[in-house]
C-alpha cells in the first residue's frame, strides 16, 4: 500500500456554468447553446477532489459566499470526504462562479467572477496554521488574493512542508516571492503571461521553461495539453509526452493534473513517475464532461495505469 499523503489546498472554490456551443454569438447575437451543465469547480477545489479522489486525506482552506453556491459547496467537500473545517461563508459577497464555454473539440474559454474567493486572506491562513503545520504539502492557484498566495508560499517554507504553485489564472507576479516553492505549474497561455515569452510549441516551452529556472524557481512543470507535459530542473529538462484519449472537454485538466501529481509526490514516487502518471490522470479527464465530476477514482486510474503506464 503506497504512503497516504495529507495535502492542504489553499485557494478556491466556484460553481462552473458550462455551455457547449458551436460558436460564439457575435454582438448583438442571439444564439442556442447545445447543452448545459451546472456542477462544482474552481482551480483550489478542482484541485482538492482530484488528490482526494487520488486517495489523500484533503483539508481545504477556502471562503465562499452568503448564496445558494456557498452551502451547496461546503456540503460538497464533506460529501467527497474533504475536511472543510476550514471554509468559511463570507455574508454579503457572491461564491465564486464561472461560465464556461466549450467547443465541439474539446476547448474550453472561461471567465471566472472571484467573488468571496477574494476574502481569503493571510488571516485565513493563520487560523488554519496548526492544520497546515500537520499536511506533507500545501497547492496553490491564482485564483485568490496574491497577497495570500504570496503569504501561504513563505508559511510553507518556513515549516519545511512541500509546496506545489499552479499560477492560473496567469497573471504578471513577483517572482522574488515565490522562488521558494517547490513546484511551479503553469500551463503555456500562464507560462507566456508571466514571462511575457510566447510559448507555443515544445521549443517555446523549453526557453520559457529555462527562463523561470534562471530567475530562481528551483522546479517548473509547464503543463502543454495534447503534448503532455515538459519538467524543467536546474539539471535537465524532460520532455514527457501525453497518452492518448478522445478529449471531450478540456476543463479542469490542468487541476486533475495539479491535484494527482501531489498524491503521487506524497507517495514518494519518483518525480518523473509523478508527471507520467499525472499527465494520464489529467487525460482521462478530458474523456468526461464537467470538472470534478470528469475526475475517476484511483481504482480506475491505478487499472489504466497498469494497462498503458509502461508504454
Ligand atoms: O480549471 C478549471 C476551473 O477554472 C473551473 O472549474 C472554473 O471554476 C475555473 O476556476
Amino acid at each position: 500500500m503506497p504512503k497516504r499523503p495529507r495535502i492542504a489546498v489553499v485557494g478556491s472554490a466556484n460553481v462552473d456554468l458550462t455551455t457547449f456551443t458551436d460558436r460564439f454569438p457575435k454582438p448583438g447575437e442571439t444564439m442556442f447553446g447545445q447543452k448545459f451543465d451546472l456542477g462544482f469547480g474552481g482551480k483550489g477545489a478542482n484541485q482538492a477532489v482530484a488528490a482526494r479522489l487520488c486517495g489523500a486525506d484533503v483539508f481545504m482552506v477556502a471562503r465562499v459566499g452568503s448564496d445558494l453556491f456557498g452551502p451547496a459547496t461546503i456540503e460538497n467537500f464533506k460529501k467527497l470526504g474533504i475536511d472543510a473545517t476550514h471554509v468559511n461563508q463570507v455574508q454579503g459577497v457572491s461564491s465564486g462562479v464561472a461560465p464556461i464555454f466549450v467547443e465541439p473539440n474539446g476547448q474550453n474559454r472561461i471567465f471566472v467572477v472571484k467573488g468571496a474567493n477574494d476574502e481569503l486572506k493571510p488571516k485565513d491562513v493563520d487560523s488554519a496554521a496548526d492544520m497546515l503545520k500537520s499536511v506533507d504539502c500545501i497547492v496553490l492557484q491564482f485564483e485568490i488574493p496574491l497577497e495570500t498566495v504570496y503569504y501561504t508560499v513563505a508559511f510553507a517554507r518556513k515549516n519545511g512542508i512541500r509546496c506545489i504553485l499552479n499560477p492560473a489564472p496567469g497573471q504578471p507576479i513577483d517572482v522574488a516571492a515565490i522562488k521558494d516553492l517547490d513546484y511551479f505549474v503553469p500551463n503555456e497561455s500562464e507560462a507566456e503571461t508571466i514571462t511575457g515569452m510566447p510559448v507555443k510549441n515544445l521549443d517555446d516551452a523549453k526557453k520559457c521553461a529555462l527562463k523561470l529556472v534562471a530567475d530562481g524557481i528551483r522546479r517548473v512543470i509547464i503543463t502543454l495539453g495534447e503534448n503532455g507535459s515538459l519538467l524543467a530542473t536546474r539539471e535537465g529538462m524532460q520532455h514527457l509526452p501525453a497518452f492518448p484519449v478522445k478529449c471531450l472537454d478540456s476543463t479542469g485538466a490542468g487541476d486533475a493534473f495539479i491535484g494527482s501529481f501531489a498524491v503521487f509526490l506524497g507517495e514518494d514516487l519518483p518525480e518523473r513517475e509523478a508527471v507520467r502518471r499525472a499527465n494520464l490522470y489529467a487525460g482521462l479527464s478530458t474523456t468526461g464532461v464537467g470538472t470534478q465530476k470528469s475526475f475517476c477514482d484511483r481504482a480506475r486510474f491505478d487499472a489504466e495505469w497498469v494497462s498503458r503506464g509502461k508504454s
